[in-house]
């Protein structure tokens, strides 16, 4: 796993830019159809489209893992009103933005630093765990998806969306830029779509849903990427290089060298 330090240094950008453009997720966004909706309004396209028709009542607690700045677990929280929601993240930086975003309110989710692959929840103890774009970095994605099983109750869902490849091997050699600490170390270790089948099976998950969106998480990104372009970058200033590097992304999953999946899994 990076340090705590590096992966904030990598999450800055986003941090300024969500911060300066009135954003809440960090996540790439689904848009079905180009030019229709808001890059926010995306995004909480992608958070309905990975949690389907999962139920989600009072009497339900959901975990929110990689949470970012806590956009998708306040839409979760707001749409739902589970019992419980805790959201889950890595970076101390967006835990104390999403802890800033909902305070003075007194029904909300509650927010905690900790690690993905150390989930610190007892057995049994979670109806529904949402992930979203996060998993691509964990270094023992195995570890996560048992711990998930962990702290799932039987008949629980796991919905966990991450970029995937087919090409691996390309991806571990762009691992060179996480040598030394920087907004380009994304310290990403990507998965296939296959990898992750075999993880579901070997674990005892049953896949109730699969469906591919690299398309409109492309679309998505591009709109979003000229939408914050329109309004102007003087409030991020020095973070242009954050609209190359989506920019980037963007054409990887357009030109299918990454691979945006959806699942839905469940523990029987
Ligand atoms: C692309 S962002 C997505 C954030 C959020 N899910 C959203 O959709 O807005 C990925 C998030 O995962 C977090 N993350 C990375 N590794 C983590 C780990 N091991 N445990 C918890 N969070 C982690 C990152 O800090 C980052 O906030």
């Amino acid at each position: 796993m990076p340090s705590k330090r590096s992966l904030e240094t990598f999450y800055e950008p986003n941090l300024r830019l969500t911060q300066a453009h009135g954003l809440l997720g960090y996540n790439a966004g689904y848009a079905e159809v180009r030019g229709r909706d808001s890059f926010d309004q995306h995004q909480k396209n992608l958070v309905w489209r990975l949690l389907g028709d999962v139920h989600i009542g009072p009497e339900s607690t959901v975990l929110d893992v990689g949470c970012g700045v806590g956009g998708p677990s306040g839409w979760i929280f707001d749409r739902y009103r589970p019992g419980r929601l805790i959201g889950i993240e890595y970076c101390s930086t967006s835990v104390r933005a999403a802890e800033q975003r909902w305070s003075g309110t007194p029904e909300r989710p509650i927010f905690l630093q900790g690690d993905a692959q150390h989930l610190p929840l007892p057995d049994e103890s979670v109806d529904v765990i949402f992930n979203l774009e996060s998993a691509l970095h964990y270094a023992d994605k195995r570890r996560f998806i048992s711990e998930c099983m962990r702290i799932l109750k039987p008949g629980g869902t796991l919905c966990l969306g991450d970029i995937t490849t087919q090409y691996k091997r390309l991806f571990v050699a762009l691992g060179i830029l996480n040598i030394v600490s920087s907004q380009f170390s994304t310290h990403a270790r990507l998965w296939s779509f296959e990898d992750y089948m075999s993880a579901f099976k070997a674990l005892g998950l049953r896949v109730l849903r699969h469906e591919e969106v690299a398309r409109q998480a492309a679309d998505s990104l591009f709109e979003g990427l000229t939408e914050v372009s329109r309004v102007g970058w003087n409030n991020a200033r020095g973070y242009r290089g954050r609209y190359f590097y989506l920019r980037f992304m963007e054409k990887l999953l357009r030109h299918e060298w990454l691979a945006y999946d959806l699942f839905a899994v469940s523990k029987r």
